[in-house]
């Protein structure tokens, strides 16, 4: 035989050489659950491993994981049930509990990078990411105006990038105006470009406690069925100036990011979701699989399809492996 590939799977020296691919911790982003309180720290039934913490705990977490390479977290936030309401308005409060994280995070590590979830879901009573109109439809512009105030709050309390991952039309444009009217030029756009309306978000729900109280979220995520549709949100981020596009959830969707990673110039990134999480933790409680070696081959593959990094619930199953190597 002339051609016998396995020479270059011969041994883990010929195999490193040749590795097209590789997972390191700056490819990877921390999501953070936050909780009011201090000293807080609950388990959440459906993300074994994964806390709601308070913010001196959060900020503990934060920085032992940026001790080993992690470059940034992204936060999402816990709002009690009497600070909710159908218009989401604590979204807007400038002491609220993510202006107030962000400002301690960005003090004590102001290396790490924060990024900031853009949507009403946690917020309003009814767990949808915007305002509804009369007749129960989330209604698109009204929404918009309130995800733009809230970017600034935020970015006025030191974020670096803003994240919408509500998927009203419009969004990323008037973010970034109303950024650019309030002086933060250097706050970048990390869009949720291709948020499907996937199955895969009900443990996040949980976390957070947005789940739905009637409805779906088929009037603004995407359809899973499509793949024109992501295409044209990308470029409409691309005009509208996003930084980075994203792709979530990352798995089922890594045609998504590679036809993306094809088309676009800007970075991309993979959300590896709450669902995808929890479905290796449940098989490895029962002994089916092991649970830290799926990850890392599912993250490597999510960078393999295209993405330049990562937001993944399983950094800490996968930080020991990366470093002993495989
Ligand atoms: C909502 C939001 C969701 C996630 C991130 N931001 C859930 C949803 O759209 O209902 C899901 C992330 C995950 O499942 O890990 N704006």
């Amino acid at each position: 035989m002339l051609k016998r590939p396995r020479r270059i799977r011969k041994s883990s020296a010929i195999r490193s050489l040749v590795q097209e691919t590789t997972l390191s911790p700056q490819d990877l982003v921390a999501p953070f659950f936050l909780i009011k309180g201090n000293a807080c720290k609950e388990e959440i039934a459906s993300l074994p491993g994964v806390y709601r913490y308070s913010l001196d705990l959060l900020c503990k977490e934060a920085e032992r994981l940026h001790a080993q390479g992690i470059q940034a977290v992204a936060l999402f936030p816990v709002i009690p049930k009497e600070d909710k309401d159908p218009l989401g308005k604590h979204s807007l409060d400038e002491k609220g509990l993510i202006p107030h994280a962000v400002r301690v995070l960005k003090k004590e590590l102001p290396t790490l990078t924060v990024i900031t979830d853009i949507a009403l879901d946690p917020y309003t009573s009814h767990g949808h990411d915007g305002l509804l109109g009369n007749s129960g439809d989330v209604l698109n512009d009204e929404t918009v105006d309130v995800l733009a105030k809230m970017a600034i709050l935020h970015a006025e309390a030191g974020a670096d990038f803003v994240a919408p991952s509500d998927m009203m039309d419009g969004r990323v444009a008037a973010i970034r105006k109303m950024l650019d009217l309030h002086k933060k030029q250097e706050v970048g756009i990390l869009s949720y470009t291709a948020k499907y309306a996937s199955s895969l978000y009900a443990p996040f729900r949980e976390a957070v406690g947005s789940t739905l109280q009637h409805g779906d979220k088929k009037s603004y995520q995407l359809n899973p069925a499509n793949v024109r549709e992501a295409l044209l949100e990308a470029s409409l981020d691309e005009e509208e100036g996003a930084d980075i596009l994203m792709v979530k959830p990352a798995l089922f969707y890594l045609d998504i990011l590679a036809k993306l990673r094809e088309r676009t110039t800007l970075p991309l990134c993979a959300y590896h979701v709450s669902g995808e999480y929890a479905m290796v933790m449940a098989a490895d409680e029962r002994g089916f699989l092991d649970a830290d070696k799926v990850f890392l081959e599912a993250l490597t593959s999510i960078k393999r399809a295209g993405a330049d990094f990562i937001i993944s619930y399983a950094i800490d199953r996968v930080l020991p492996l990366m470093i002993q190597g495989r």
